[in-house]
């Protein structure tokens, strides 16, 4: 299982505060990597329980909302300086607005756009020249979505934005891994977070998505430890450029 093992290493996780970013947080700090959490939000109880489970966490609250490669930049050298060994970037930060494309207004779509999509490019380039300065190697890992693949139900800008999340994987991993920095994402089915929590309050909604997912259950936060500890450390090493999906089966069907 050392294979699977991350000791010596830092992961740089963006929206750690609460859902999918912080079960990875946790998943990635147990499998012996220090972990730096970005949030809007209040990150110290995600802080102590990373150090629970023996690893250091480092906090910084930030807005990712409009990462401009300054800002990146930025963050990414504080990165550099608060721990040693950062070498895993999870771009999981993201946000949704709902509504019919013809009603979809330019501050939601920039919104969207803006968090999921801009912030993720900037970061990983700040990130992969760090490395590539530095002549290390590293594992960027973007938190795509069923929706990088399928439309969506009213999700029009949500759907742009993981479609092109999907599609900075597959380019950066094209440039990038020759210098031994291995681009890929996972692409997360309904998962019981804040995120989804409309679909879930929506009785007929959630009935039906669910008869349509094979596992018979929606996925939990926890269900991506396996895949992002994977993706992470040297078990994935010669995988890069591919999506993960984590979906109980939604996209088979
Ligand atoms: N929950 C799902 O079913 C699902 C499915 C597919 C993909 N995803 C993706 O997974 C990621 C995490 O989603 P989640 O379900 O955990 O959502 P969530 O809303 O529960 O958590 C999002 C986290 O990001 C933080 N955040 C929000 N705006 C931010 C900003 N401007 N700057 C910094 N941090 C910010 C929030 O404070 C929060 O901690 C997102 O990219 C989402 O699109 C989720």
């Amino acid at each position: 299982m050392g294979l699977f093992r991350l000791d010596g290493r830092a992961a740089v996780v963006t929206g750690a505060a609460r859902g999918l970013g912080r079960a990875m947080a946790l998943a990635l700090a147990e499998a012996g990597a220090d972990i730096i959490a970005i949030d809007t939000a209040p990150l110290e109880e995600l802080a102590q329980d990373v150090r629970d489970r023996g690893a250091r966490c480092a906090t910084r609250e930030a807005d990712l909302s409009r990462t401009d490669p300054e800002a990146a930049t930025e963050l990414v050298d504080w990165c550099y300086r608060t721990f040693d060994g950062v070498s895993v970037l999870v771009n999981n930060a993201g946000l949704i607005r709902r509504g019919p494309a013809l009603g979809t207004p330019q501050e939601d779509w920039d919104a969207v756009l803006g968090l999921n999509l801009t912030a993720p490019f900037f970061l990983a380039q700040a990130f992969a020249r760090l490395l590539y300065d530095t002549s290390a190697t590293g594992s960027v890992i973007n938190i795509a979505s069923v929706n990088s693949f399928q439309g969506g139900a009213e999700v029009p800008a949500y759907a742009a934005s993981k479609h092109g999340v999907l599609g900075i994987t597959r380019a950066l991993a094209n440039e990038w891994s020759r210098y031994g920095i291995r681009v890929n994402a996972i692409a997360p089915g309904y998962m019981v977070t804040d995120l989804t929590r409309a679909h879930r309050e929506d009785a007929d909604r959630a009935r039906t998505m669910l008869g349509r997912i094979p596992a018979g259950r929606w996925g939990t936060p926890d269900d991506l430890a396996g895949a992002v500890v994977f993706l992470a450390s040297p078990a994935s090493s010669y995988v890069t450029g591919t999506a993960l999906a984590v979906d109980g089966g939604w996209l088979a069907r």
